[in-house]
C-alpha cells in the first residue's frame, strides 16, 4: 500500500474509460489487461492517480452507472484477478487508483430491484416506492432529453419507483439502514482489493424529503460522514472524491469540518469537483475577458486544510451548463455547440480539442489554467493528444471513442474486426493524424507539452497548495494571479485574447521557458501563458 499523507492535494488525476483505452483480448472492447499493458505510458505521462469509470456488471444503459452487481467485473473488462493485477501494476509504478462508487441508484436489472418489485424481504424497502407520482415534486429532472418524470409505474409492484437519472436506474432508499450497510460493505470490498478510494457518484441525491429539492439534504451529509468515518477507521489510505454538480457554497458542506472555521479538519470528502469554474474557463476564453473565472473563484469559500478542490476541462459526460445562468447557457450553446447534435440535456457533448477549434494555443492555455488554478487537475483520456469526438454517436458516446495509439487499423486500440464504437476517422482528428505514437517522440507535440506541464506542476507545490491572489490589470484579457505559500510565489499569466498583452513583472524565473526575466514589461503572445517564479 502506498502511504503519503494528503497525496490527493498535489496529485494529477487521469480519468480513464476501461472500455475505450486498450483491448488486450481482441474482442473489440477495452479491458483491464489492456490498461495494464499501457501502464508505462501513464507513468511516463506523470500522472499520480487513475480514476476508472464503472467496471462492474451492468446492462450498460448508462455505460455502467447502472450497476447490476456491485461485487464483480463486467466480463467485457476481465475479472477480479485482472482488477487486482491492475492495482498491483499501478502501485508498482507509483500510481494510485480510484473508481466510481455508485450509491444513489442501481440498474433495474439488479437482483435487489427485482426482489423489491416482488416485495421480497429483506429487499422490499431497498428502493423508493410510492402510490403516487406526485411526491417530491420540487426535485428537478436531470436527464431532460430522455425523462419527463422522476417516477415510473411498476406493474409488478403496482407502485411508482423514484429515479433521478434514467428510468432504468431506480434510486436506492437511503432511509433504510440496510441499504447504508450495503454501501459500507461494497466500499470495503473494493478497498480490500487495494483500491485507493472512490469518486462518489451523484451524492447530492441520496435522500429525499418532501418540500425540498431533494439535493444536499442534512441526512445525506450525515450518511456521508459515517462513510468517511468508517474509511478513516478501516482504510485510512483511501480517499473520497465528491461528485456534486452544485454551486461552491453548496459543495463546501461536502468537505465537512466547520464551515466557519477552516482550521477544523474536513470529515466528509477529501476532495471535491469544482463544477462551476469549468464552463467559465470556456466563457472567459471566448469573450477574451477574465471576469467569469475571477468572479466564481472569489465566490468560492475556503475549505479545510486537509481538503482539496478538483478541476477538469472535460470528462466523460456532456460539458455541463447547469451551473450558469439561462442567458449564459444560451450563449455557450451558440458559441460552442452550433449544431443541435452537439447539445445534450443542459450541456455540450464535445471534446476539448474540437471545442477549441483544434487551436493548439487555446488548448494549451486552458490546460495551463487547469494546472495553475486551485484544485488537483484531472485529465480526460485522449485529451492529452488532442483527440476529437463523434457527434453522430448517441448519448455521450461521442466523447468515449477508442484511444488513438497509432496510425494502424483501429488506431492500435484493438485487432478485432468490430469495435464497441468506431475510432475517430475524420480529416482533422482521425487516428491517422492524432495518435500517441506520432507525438511521443516529437518534442513539440501536445503530448510532450502536457508532460512538461505535469512535471513542472509537480515540482512546484505552490501550484497545488498555494493561496490564490488575483492581479488587477486594465486589460481584462489578462487572467493573472499569484499562487503563494510561505516559501514561494509563482505568478501565472494567461492571455485570453488573440492579440498581444503586456504586463509589468518583478524579477522572475520562467518555469516553462527556463529563462530569467528581469523586472520590467513582458508581452504575452496571443493566447500565451507563463508560469513565473518570483526570485
Ligand atoms: C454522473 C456520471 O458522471 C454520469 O455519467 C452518470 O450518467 C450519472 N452520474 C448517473 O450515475
Amino acid at each position: 500500500m502506498l502511504t503519503q499523507p494528503q497525496w490527493y492535494q498535489t496529485a494529477v488525476f487521469y480519468e480513464l474509460n476501461v472500455r475505450a483505452f486498450k483491448d488486450n483480448n481482441d474482442d473489440g472492447q477495452g479491458d483491464l489487461q489492456g490498461v495494464i499493458s499501457q501502464i508505462d505510458y501513464l507513468a511516463d505521462l506523470g500522472i499520480d492517480c487513475l480514476w476508472l469509470l464503472p467496471i462492474t456488471p451492468s446492462p450498460l444503459v448508462d455505460d455502467g452507472y447502472d450497476v447490476a452487481d456491485y461485487f464483480g467485473v463486467h466480463p467485457d473488462y476481465g475479472n477480479l484477478d485482472d482488477f487486482r493485477a491492475l492495482i498491483a501494476a499501478a502501485h508498482a509504478h507509483g500510481i494510485r487508483v480510484v473508481a466510481d462508487l455508485i450509491m444513489n441508484h442501481t440498474s433495474d436489472q439488479h437482483p435487489w430491484f427485482q426482489a423489491s418489485r416482488r416485495r421480497q424481504e429483506p429487499y422490499t424497502d431497498y428502493y423508493v416506492w410510492s402510490d403516487t407520482d406526485q411526491a417530491y415534486s420540487d426535485a428537478r429532472i436531470i436527464f431532460l432529453d430522455t425523462e419527463d418524470s422522476n417516477w415510473v409505474w411498476d406493474d409488478e409492484r403496482e407502485q411508482y419507483y423514484w429515479h433521478r437519472f434514467y428510468s432504468q436506474q431506480p434510486d436506492l432508499n437511503f432511509d433504510n439502514p440496510a441499504v447504508q450497510e450495503e454501501m459500507f460493505n461494497i466500499a470495503r470490498f473494493w478497498m480490500d482489493m487495494g483500491l485507493d478510494g472512490f469518486r462518489a457518484d451523484a451524492v447530492p441525491y441520496l435522500f429525499e424529503r418532501e418540500g425540498t429539492n431533494c439535493e444536499n439534504l442534512p441526512e445525506t451529509h450525515a450518511f456521508l460522514k459515517r462513510l468517511r468515518a468508517m474509511m478513516e477507521d478501516e482504510y485510512p489510505h483511501a480517499i473520497l472524491l465528491c461528485e456534486a454538480n452544485q454551486w461552491p457554497q453548496d459543495v463546501r458542506p461536502y468537505f465537512g469540518g466547520d464551515p466557519n472555521d477552516n482550521s477544523v479538519p474536513g470529515d466528509e470528502f477529501h476532495i471535491g469537483f469544482h463544477f462551476p469554474v469549468m464552463p467559465r474557463l470556456y466563457m472567459a476564453l471566448k469573450r477574451g475577458d477574465r471576469s467569469p473565472v475571477v468572479d466564481i473563484l472569489k465566490r468560492t469559500p475556503g475549505i479545510p486544510a486537509n481538503c482539496q478542490w478538483c478541476t477538469f476541462l472535460r470528462n466523460h459526460d456532456e460539458l455541463t451548463l447547469e451551473m450558469v445562468t439561462e442567458a449564459e447557457r444560451q450563449w455557450m450553446w451558440e458559441q460552442y455547440a452550433p449544431e443541435p447534435r452537439m447539445r445534450l440535456n443542459l450541456g455540450i457533448r464535445r471534446r476539448l480539442a474540437p471545442l477549441l477549434g483544434n487551436d493548439r494555443r487555446r488548448i494549451e492555455l486552458l490546460n495551463s489554467l487547469l494546472f495553475t488554478l486551485p484544485g488537483s487537475p484531472i485529465i480526460y483520456y485522449g485529451d492529452e493528444i488532442g483527440m476529437g469526438d463523434n457527434i453522430w454517436l448517441p448519448d455521450r458516446n461521442g466523447v468515449r471513442t477508442p484511444m488513438q495509439w497509432d496510425d494502424s487499423a483501429n488506431a492500435g486500440f484493438s485487432n478485432a474486426a468490430e469495435l464497441y464504437a468506431p475510432v475517430i476517422d475524420d480529416a482533422v482528428y482521425g487516428y491517422q493524424r492524432v495518435n500517441v505514437a506520432s507525438q511521443i517522440f516529437n518534442p513539440t507535440s501536445l503530448l510532450n507539452r502536457m508532460r512538461t506541464l505535469i512535471t513542472t506542476y509537480k515540482e512546484q507545490p505552490a501550484l497545488a497548495l498555494g493561496d490564490i491572489q488575483f492581479l488587477d490589470h486594465p486589460d481584462r484579457a489578462l487572467l493573472a494571479f499569484k499562487r503563494i505559500t510561505r516559501h514561494e510565489t509563482i505568478i501565472c499569466l494567461h492571455n485570453l485574447s488573440d492579440r498581444g498583452v503586456s504586463v509589468e513583472i518583478p524579477g522572475t524565473y520562467d518555469l516553462l521557458a527556463h529563462v530569467r526575466w528581469s523586472e520590467g514589461r513582458i508581452t504575452l503572445l496571443p493566447y500565451g501563458y507563463r508560469w513565473l517564479k518570483v526570485d
